[in-house]
């Protein structure tokens, strides 16, 4: 699968190591955002950067990590057509695939821990979406999204 991982400062090192955990799997990978965990990076760019990837047929899924998490899920989730879930356990991570649908998981490098970090990648990557009734509600948000964005 073909990934873009992006960040700002603050998810820096947790992205380096995301970006090494999708390769030794053998995704393909975009990395995106601050080049360094020292000079500060916003979290918006780094959420645009990540979108863009994406829309532009270069990455098929993403990883958004920044602090919390909230800012980059925030500025992922304002794109049309975009589905980004802030998820801080495994289950989360599953569900957000199972039910939503969603492209794009965020994470905050300053809550969740490396291995927890690289457990919801997992669980991102393996989970597939269920579709049936959860389809209908996905179809129901991109209603809404049209009806905004027209
Ligand atoms: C950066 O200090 C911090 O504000 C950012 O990483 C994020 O947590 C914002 O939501």
């Amino acid at each position: 699968m073909k990934f873009v991982v992006s960040s700002d400062h603050a998810g820096y090192d947790l992205k380096m190591k995301v970006v090494d955990h999708l390769k030794s799997k053998g995704h393909e990978v975009i990395v995106e955002g601050a080049v360094s965990g020292t000079e500060p990076f916003s979290y918006v760019e780094a959420g645009q950067a990540l979108v863009k990837d994406i829309n532009d047929g270069k990455a098929e899924r993403g990883i958004a990590i920044c602090g919390t998490g909230i800012g980059i899920s925030i500025v992922v989730n304002k794109f049309k057509g975009i589905r980004c879930g802030l998820c801080s356990n495994e289950y989360m991570a599953r569900m957000l695939r199972q039910h939503n649908n969603g492209q794009v998981l965020a994470m905050g490098a300053r809550v969740v821990g490396q291995a927890l970090a690289l457990g919801m990648v997992d669980a991102f990557i393996d989970e597939p979406f269920a579709g049936e009734r959860h389809a209908q509600r996905v179809n129901d948000i991109c209603a809404q999204e049209d009806e905004l964005f027209k």
